[in-house]
This record gives C-alpha cells, structure tokens and sequence, in this order.
C-alpha cells in the first residue's frame, strides 16, 4: 500500500482547516441566520456557543483524526471501538447531504460572478436574484460548480486542496474589510448596528428554543464539525503540532470571518430596505445576494470590478469547503477499497449533484434540506462524537492531545471534562430543541 499523504506542512493544515471551515457558513449562512433570528440575540449566543462548545469539538475531533492517522470511518476501527466507526459514516452521509445543496449555493456565487462582469444585475438586484436561484439556470450553475469540486478533489490534498486555499484567507479578509468600512458610510446605518450589536437580554430569554439549535448548529457548521471534515484533515497531521493552538487560531478566524460578513450584509441592507426584510422580501436566502448585488450596483464601472472581486473571492471559499465536504468520504472510500481517486471523486460529485438539483429547482427544497441538517443531523453527529472523545476513549484522548502541545496534564484533562460535561450536555439540549423546534414542522414540500 502507499504511503499515506502528509501535508507539506504546518501552515498548510492550518489553511485547509481554516479553508474548510470558512465558506457559505460564514458568509451567506451566518448573516442571513442572523437577520432572520433575531439579530444581536443570536450573535451572541452563537459566540458563546463557537468558544464553549465549538473549539472542544474541534479539538475532539483533532485528536481522533491524529491519532488514528486514517479517514474518519476507519479511525474508530484503529483505535479498537469497531461498533463506532457508524458514527464515522454517519458523518459521512451529514456531509454529503450538506454537499447536495451547499454546491446550489455556489452555483449562485458563481453566476454572481459573471453577472457582476456583464453588471446583469445592477438594474433590479432582488428580482435578479429570483431569477437565478432557481430553475434551470441554478441546476447548471449548480453542476458546474459540483464539477470544479470534484475535480479538484481528485488530485489529491498536497496538489489540490493546500494550493487551492493558500491564498483565500487573506484575500477574504481584505474584501470584508474593506466592504465593511464602506457600508459604514452610508446613510442609516446607525440602525443596523443596534440590531446586529446591541443585544437584548430580555429577547433571548423569551425565544432561548429556537435562538439556541440555530446559533449552535450554526456554530457546528461553520467549524466543518460533525462529519468527520477535521477527523480527515488531522489525520494528515504530524505529532509535533500543538492541537490547542491550531484549533484556537481556526476557531478565531473563521468566527472573525462570519462577524465581518454580518457587518457587511446588515447593514447593507438596512440601508436598502429601511429594515431587515424577511426572508421572503430578500432576508433570508437571498441576502448576501441582494444586498451586496445592491450596494455593487449604485458603484458603476467600479462596482462590476468590485463584483467580480468579491464572488471571485467568495467562490474560492465556498470550493475550499465543498472540497473538504467531498474529500472525506473520498478518503474513505479510496483508503478502503482501493478505487482511484478521480473516479470516486467525480461518482460521488455526479450523485450528489442529482439530489441537488431539487435545491436548485425550487428553494423551498433547500430549506428543507437545510433544516433537517441543522435541526438533527448536525447536532446528532456532534453529540456522538463527543460521547466518544469523552467517555468511550478519554484517557487516550489526553495523551493524544498533550503531544506537541507543550501543555501539561491540568490543561488536558481539563479540556477532557469539559467534554465530558457541559459540552455534552449543551449539545445534547441543542439537539432536543432542534428535533422538537426546528424540526417539529418538517414540511417536506410539495408533498
Ligand atoms: N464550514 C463550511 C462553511 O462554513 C461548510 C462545511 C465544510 C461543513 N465542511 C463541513 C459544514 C463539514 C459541516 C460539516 O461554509
């Protein structure tokens, strides 16, 4: 058998990690989620939520991933828990079924693309977003943007998904940023900071059963947990790495991407609608889209250069993400049975882009889709995955998470009992209020 692919180097964990975990999730999903569930209230617990429970996981699954040095089904078997590798697979089916309409997403992103050079947009940025994001312009969008993903999958991580993600990050940073001061520019904007920054207590107490499955399994999605993502990426990872600081630098960055996402998108529009529009004026799905199309649309000449920056920039974060979303049942299925890797990548990329074109036929599907992976599936794998770390492997956990870490036993046992413990519990009320809230009404459409 080959030898298995490490990475070339620290660095490059580090921005896969952070490539996988900064995509949609952060920029579309976060300030869409926040704009429909009560502004500041669930950023706040989405913050708590991102430090408490969300860099535990992490570094949960690190540890597995590490220790194992396989793909994330596998793993359990290598580490002597046969009976748990159906957590891994479970991981396995959350990811795909979150492929299935995360690529719908970057279909649009990158018909924004084009758009922005040709400026189709500019003229009525809310209806253009109508037409696009559904139908049969969506479904090809959508196919080509599964197609670039598998395509990149199939060469494997040192050639495909470390060069790809080198340089998002940074470029990512730079475009909110600098969007960010400029919507702060505007006229009427002083309203939406107060709904975005300024929380009421009051108002999270009242609507705590829905605030908290939402701002938690957003946090889960946005960290790439629960599927087995980081399993995957750490198993690629020397002994040398401090888990700690790698996990604490993710956690940091893909947070502070989502924050400047929302000091973007709210704002924006605020100023276009005088409110935040519900979800179906323009506040949910569609968001990112309007109100960025919007704001790109009053610039002119520069604002098509501008378009063209940010989906440009956008559509690299949402392909790092989809790649890693790809890459582990890849992994899998290549560690286990031998297939090659462009062929798995691209049959596993043709399935998914047939499911996914429900999402891209109508949106009413990839709310639905969305919401079954944000009520149950996400906080189900979490939760198992955090029974495992803690109770099932424990001790072996904090000697895996010691290594290299430059941190004493305290520290690590530390982390171990808070897993053990409230992170549990935390996860385990998530999943309770997103089985019987989110989910209490599964409306599967049109049926
Ligand atoms: N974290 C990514 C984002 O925010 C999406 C993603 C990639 C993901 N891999 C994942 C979500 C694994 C859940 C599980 O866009």
């Amino acid at each position: 058998m080959a030898e298995r692919e490490t990475w070339a180097s620290r660095l490059g964990f580090i921005l896969a990690a952070v490539g996988s975990a900064v995509g949609l999730g952060n920029i579309w999903q976060f300030p869409f989620k926040t704009a429909t569930e009560g502004g500041a209230a669930f950023v706040v617990v989405y913050l708590v939520a991102a430090l408490l429970l969300g860099l535990p996981a992490i570094l949960g699954e690190f540890v597995i991933g590490r220790r194992a040095n396989l793909n994330a089904v596998e793993a359990f078997d290598r580490l002597d828990h046969p009976a748990w590798t159906i957590v891994g697979a479970m991981g396995l089916l959350t990811g795909l079924w979150i492929l299935s309409y995360y690529s719908v997403v970057g279909g649009w992103v990158t018909r924004y693309l084009l758009g922005s050079a040709t400026g189709a947009y500019f003229a009525a940025p809310a209806a253009y977003f109508g037409r696009v994001s559904m139908g049969w312009e969506a479904v090809a969008f959508h196919g080509a943007f599964m197609a670039a993903t598998a395509g990149i999958v199939a060469f494997g991580i040192e050639d495909g998904i470390e060069k790809a993600t080198k340089l998002m990050v940074p470029s990512i940073l730079v475009m909110l940023v600098g969007l960010a001061v400029y919507a702060s520019t505007l006229n009427g904007v002083g309203a939406a900071y107060e709904f975005y920054l300024s929380p009421d207590f009051g108002f999270i107490a009242d609507n705590i059963g829905s605030i908290v499955p939402y701002a938690v399994s957003q946090a889960f999605f946005s960290l790439s947990l629960g599927m087995g993502a980081m399993i995957t990426y750490a198993s690629y990872l020397g002994d040398d790495d401090s888990l700690f600081a790698d996990g604490g630098l993710i956690v940091v960055l893909n947070t502070s991407v989502g924050l400047l996402a929302g000091l973007v998108v709210i704002p924006l529009l605020f100023v276009q609608f005088g409110t935040v529009p519900d979800a179906a004026a323009g506040g949910g799905a569609g968001a990112l889209f309007i109100s960025v199309a919007q704001a790109f649309a009053t610039l002119g000449v520069a604002g098509r250069v501008l378009g063209v920056l940010f989906f440009g920039v956008v559509l690299v974060a949402a392909l790092s993400s989809a790649i890693s979303l790809l890459e582990v049942v890849t992994a899998y299925v290549v560690d286990n049975y031998g297939y090659s890797r462009p062929a798995t990548a691209f049959s596993f990329g043709g399935v998914l882009f047939a499911l996914g074109t429900l999402s891209a036929w109508n949106t009413a599907w990839l709310d639905w889709f969305d919401s079954l992976a944000y009520g149950v599936l996400l906080p189900l794998s979490v939760l198992l995955g955090v029974v495992f770390v803690g109770w099932v492997y424990g001790p072996a956990a904090v000697d895996e998470i010691k290594k290299g870490s430059g941190t004493g036993t305290t520290f690590a046992t530390a982390w171990l009992w808070s897993v053990r413990t409230y992170v549990l519990i935390g996860v385990f009320v998530t999943l309770y209020l997103g089985v019987t809230d989110i989910y209490a009404a599964p409306a599967i459409p049109f049926v």
